[in-house]
């Protein structure tokens, strides 16, 4: 093997073709086990040897990870949060921190529109009881649930996905409010969002949809006094990260009826197995953290995550960047 090649470690399987450029300018390694994340102690010994590293949202890159990492150049979240990265610790260490926003803007919207309307009109639920053989009649209020068309949807982080959530929501002719760090004027010239308070969007959507990322900021955002201020007739939708969630407080929400139901992509520690508390309510629809998992997106993001890698690894601004402050510093 060439010792001047560059050694990257990837934490799970990716298309080849997706890593098939890497593998020209260096030596890649991967993670073979196809659902199973990398031990930690794994990694560490791989960020060791590694001058780039490519993650997932389940990868923990941690300050032990960080300062084991000699030669790390750059790491390359097949994701458009990071939050599952130290940014802070690895910027001091001069380490890029990359990402793949914009690839699935427009997929993790759809999953956020399927999800709010698979909570309305109760489609598990649904889909349950004709495969549990229970549909022995028809019934006039037969898994009756809430209209979607002309409610109105409160967005909490009103980034990409946000907006392009709201502009789905247009097409059910939907009053749409949105909370943000601050004000998307863009959002509100393309599809009329208007900007609320916080508490005044929990207190008029009859759809809180949680699109915020996660930081220290923002970490909890959803109490118990959040839900306590939504409509009962609400129903609270994330798709961002379970972390922006008190889940106590969801589950003490929803057995006091405070709210009438969640649809969760994302949890507060990923994955849930099957006797989660928030499992046992027939009114949460539960998916396994699949916002952006469309082949076509997933694609995407694995090739533009590589690029990140080739962009940093030659030398060249990645364009995916998050930390820009690490030129800044130099
Ligand atoms: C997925 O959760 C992402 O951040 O892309």
């Amino acid at each position: 093997m060439d010792k001047n090649r560059p050694y990257i470690f990837i934490t799970r399987k990716l298309p080849e073709n997706t890593i098939a450029p890497l593998k020209e300018f260096a030596k890649v390694v991967v993670w073979e086990k196809e659902d199973e994340p990398v031990p930690s102690d794994h990694l560490i010994a791989e960020a060791k040897k590694a001058d780039a590293l490519l993650t997932m949202v389940s990868d923990r890159i941690d300050k032990e990870v960080l300062k084991s990492a000699k030669n790390l150049k750059v790491i390359s979240n097949m994701a458009v949060g990071y939050d599952n990265i130290d940014v802070s610790e690895a910027t001091n260490r001069g380490i890029l921190i990359c990402n793949t926003p914009d690839v699935l803007t427009e997929t993790t919207a759809d999953l956020t529109f399927a999800l709010l309307m698979a909570t309305a009109r109760r489609l598990p639920e649904a889909v349950d009881y004709v495969k549990e053989g229970h549909w022995d009649q028809w019934g006039p209020m037969l898994l009756a649930g809430a209209d979607v068309h002309h409610k109105t949807i409160g967005i909490v982080g009103m980034g990409r996905i946000g907006t392009a959530v709201a502009k789905r929501a247009t097409g059910f002719d939907m009053n749409i409010l949105y909370f943000n760090r601050s004000r998307n004027r863009e959002a509100e010239t393309k599809v009329g969002a208007k900007y609320a308070s916080f508490d005044n969007l929990l207190q008029q959507a009859d759809f809180i949809v949680c699109l915020a990322p996660l930081t220290s900021d923002t970490k909890h955002l959803f109490t118990y006094d959040s839900f306590k201020k939504m409509m009962p007739t609400a129903r609270f939708i994330n798709a961002s990260r379970g972390g922006l969630v008190d889940e106590q407080a969801l589950i003490s929400a929803l057995e006091e009826g405070q709210i009438a139901g969640a649809g969760l992509d994302v949890f507060e520690s990923e994955p849930i197995d099957n006797n989660h508390p928030l499992l046992s309510f027939p009114n949460v629809v539960a998916l396994p953290h699949i916002g952006s998992a469309s082949v076509e997106t997933r694609e995407a993001m694995a090739k533009l995550a590589s690029q990140n890698i080739a962009e940093a690894l030659k030398g060249k601004r990645p364009k995916a960047l998050v930390n820009h402050e690490v030129y800044e510093e130099e």
